[in-house]
């Protein structure tokens, strides 16, 4: 009889809303493949709410505990973003490999110290880029280097949410967040338009806070305009604070000199995640649908475990969650010096 595969195993650190509301869904995917095996927060409270609901039992309140109690296995730490620096480098040091939540730090001193982590410890460093992981992105992807729509013009991609309740959250507090609705969210979409359309040279921005909001020095909404290298224009609307009907919380159009491609991209935790991408070329309209909210997020993991297995550590994607950081930094500069930044 063939032995069975062991399963890999998976440590957490800071297991909240994005474990519950993504990776954790993500995993039911995987129970072939890996096994949670320990917690660890700082806050008491949530770190035995999360043990009970996922049926954790090995909880420690600090990384240095869980580290000293495991000198193996893979680790996601989505703690918030001021934490994710010294908590991954402490994890890489300790030979483990990590995959870390999106943005990768609040500074790029804090994201070159992680990579040089990684590297001189021969670890896995994958960051949590996760729209390349969607079915439906990886489509518009597919389409785009098929030349379905010929040469790229431009791309407008639009993220409105209306998420008041994210006020009373770390994510309003810039020295744990680095910043408001573009630290928080358009890190994905800048990754997402260097991966379609090669890298960016030149961007401006504006940005303001609603009213209503306790927190006036935050962006909670925000619009970018962008150069690529390549000669393509882009645009970027970002906000927690504008209402849309759910089906279009996340659009994207993309207009090449032979057709467009117009997604309809909600996020995947509402109303089941059903996705739109069109495809429109001169008489013919065809439309992709996908509904599978879990999936994205299943790939993420598999495709770090992957790396792990692997020990594949150079096509980690550690250097991108950097870039996206510096992009994120320019956007910052460019709304306060009202400027266009060389990024
Ligand atoms: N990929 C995405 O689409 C996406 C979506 C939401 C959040 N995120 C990212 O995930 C991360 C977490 O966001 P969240 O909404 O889950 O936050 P959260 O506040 O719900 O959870 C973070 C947890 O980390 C714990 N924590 C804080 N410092 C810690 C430390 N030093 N050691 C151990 N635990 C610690 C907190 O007590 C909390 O329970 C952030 O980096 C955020 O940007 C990504």
């Amino acid at each position: 009889m063939a032995a069975e595969k062991e399963l890999l195993t998976l440590d957490v650190i800071g297991p909240g809303a994005i474990c519950r509301n993504a990776h954790f869904p993500g995993m039911t995917l995987l129970e072939d493949r890996v096994r949670l095996r320990a917690f660890c927060d700082t806050n008491r409270e949530r770190l035995e709410k999360a043990g009970r609901e996922f049926h954790v039992d090995e909880l420690y309140n600090s990384v240095e505990e869980l580290l000293a109690a495991h000198p193996d296995g893979a680790v996601l730490n989505t703690t918030p973003t001021a934490e994710h620096a010294w908590t991954t480098i402490a994890c890489l040091d300790a030979g483990r490999d990590v995959l870390c939540e999106k943005p990768i730090a609040m500074t790029l001193e804090e994201a070159d110290a992680m990579l040089e982590a990684a590297k001189r410890n021969n670890r896995i460093l994958q960051l949590g880029l996760l729209s390349r992981f969607a079915p439906c992105w990886q489509k518009i992807k597919s389409l785009i280097d098929a030349g379905e729509i010929g040469d790229v013009m431009s791309i407008t991609m639009t993220q409105y949410w209306n998420q008041t309740t994210l006020y009373s959250d770390w994510r309003t507090k810039t020295a744990v967040s680095g910043g408001g609705i573009i630290a928080d969210s358009a890190v994905h979409w800048i990754d997402i338009m260097r991966w379609l359309l090669g890298e960016m040279t030149e961007l401006t921005a504006i940005g303001a806070a609603a009213p209503d909001s306790p927190k006036q020095d935050v962006d909670d909404t925000a619009m970018v305009l962008f150069h690529f290298k390549g000669g393509q224009i882009g645009t970027l609307r970002n906000s927690w604070r504008h209402m849309r009907p759910s089906n279009e919380a996340e659009t994207v159009e993309i207009y090449g000199t032979k057709g467009t491609i117009i997604g309809n991209l909600q996020t995947p935790w509402i109303n089941g995640g059903i996705q739109h991408v069109r495809l429109v070329q001169p008489g013919e309209t065809k439309v992709y649908t996908y509904q599978n909210p879990k999936e994205r997020y299943a790939n993420q993991l598999n495709t770090f475990f992957d790396l792990v297995e692997s020990r594949d550590c150079a096509s980690a994607s550690g250097p991108d969650g950097r870039r996206a950081l510096e992009i994120q930094l320019a956007i910052y500069e460019a709304m306060a010096k009202r400027t266009w930044v060389n990024v």
